[in-house]
């Protein structure tokens, strides 16, 4: 067929480009309905402990996430900086994730270890003490908050609807894993054995209080730590 007759014909050419984009458009997505999950398993990647959950929660409420991002791009800057590049199975267990869209300070993807305890109790009380110029608001009422009974069994439940492997066992120890994890000197093994690299102790200083800066830390603790990189390569970044 002559191709100037398509061309001429305005709704000829809708139609057929619409029939060429509707083909297009099915090829690339009918295969995804096929596979189960489109992030890659990466091993060492597990849900969250309770406390770290807690954590994370307060995280979201004090509006951490617009300054601090969680995601290492593939650049070789940010890498040399803040270590291997985030994986998306790193955040598969995230509702919401954490990526964030604004560096006002630096990305928190790979936190975890790099600071003592002690560093971040002493920075979340007043950020100037520890980086003269720093304008990241002070955060020391979470010293306060105890943390007593609370509804961390339900978050469990509820992130296992969309999805998060919590088992019945988790869930039920929930509370008792979130004191635990933050006492000195506990029995920490079941704790272990349901959340691999946990870090467990006294996080805020106060061992005799468990608060929101405890779980604060224990979130910020393991971030980024789950995943063993040492043999990943990452001479494959864009330059
Ligand atoms: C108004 C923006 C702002 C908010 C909100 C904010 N930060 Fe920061 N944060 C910064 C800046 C700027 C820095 C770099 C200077 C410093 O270390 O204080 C920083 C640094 C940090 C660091 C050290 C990072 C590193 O690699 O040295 C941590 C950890 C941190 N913030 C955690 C938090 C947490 C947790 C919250 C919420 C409770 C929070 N920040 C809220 C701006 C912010």
């Amino acid at each position: 067929m002559d191709h100037s007759i398509i061309e001429k014909s305005t709704p000829l050419l809708v139609l057929l480009t619409l029939v060429a984009v509707s083909i297009g458009g099915l090829v690339q997505i009918v295969p995804l309905f096929q596979i189960e999950s489109t992030i890659e398993k990466v091993e060492g990647v597990r849900p969250y402990s309770p406390l770290e959950l807690v954590g994370r929660n307060i995280y979201i409420r004090e509006g951490c996430y617009t300054c601090h991002s969680q995601m290492v791009r593939p650049f070789r800057d940010e890498v040399e900086r803040y270590g291997h590049y985030s994986l998306a199975a790193e955040s598969m267990y995230d509702h919401p994730f954490q990526w964030g869209s604004k560096r006002t300070g630096p990305d928190l993807a790979r936190i975890g270890g790099k600071y003592s305890n002690d560093w971040h109790v002493a920075h979340l009380i007043d950020p100037r003490s520890v980086l003269p110029h720093s304008i990241m608001p002070a955060y020391g009422f979470l010293l306060d908050k105890e943390l007593g009974q609370t509804d961390i069994d339900q978050h469990l439940a509820t992130l296992r609807i969309v999805g998060v492997p919590y088992s019945d066992e988790m869930i039920a120890a929930a509370q008792a894993d979130l004191t635990i994890q933050a006492l000195v000197d506990a029995d920490t093994d079941d704790l272990l054995a349901r959340y691999p690299k946990a870090v467990t102790g006294d996080f805020d200083g106060q061992p005799s209080k468990l608060t929101e800066m405890d779980a604060l830390i224990a979130y910020l603790q393991m971030l980024g730590t789950l995943v063993d990189f040492t043999n990943y390569d990452t001479s494959d970044l864009v330059q």
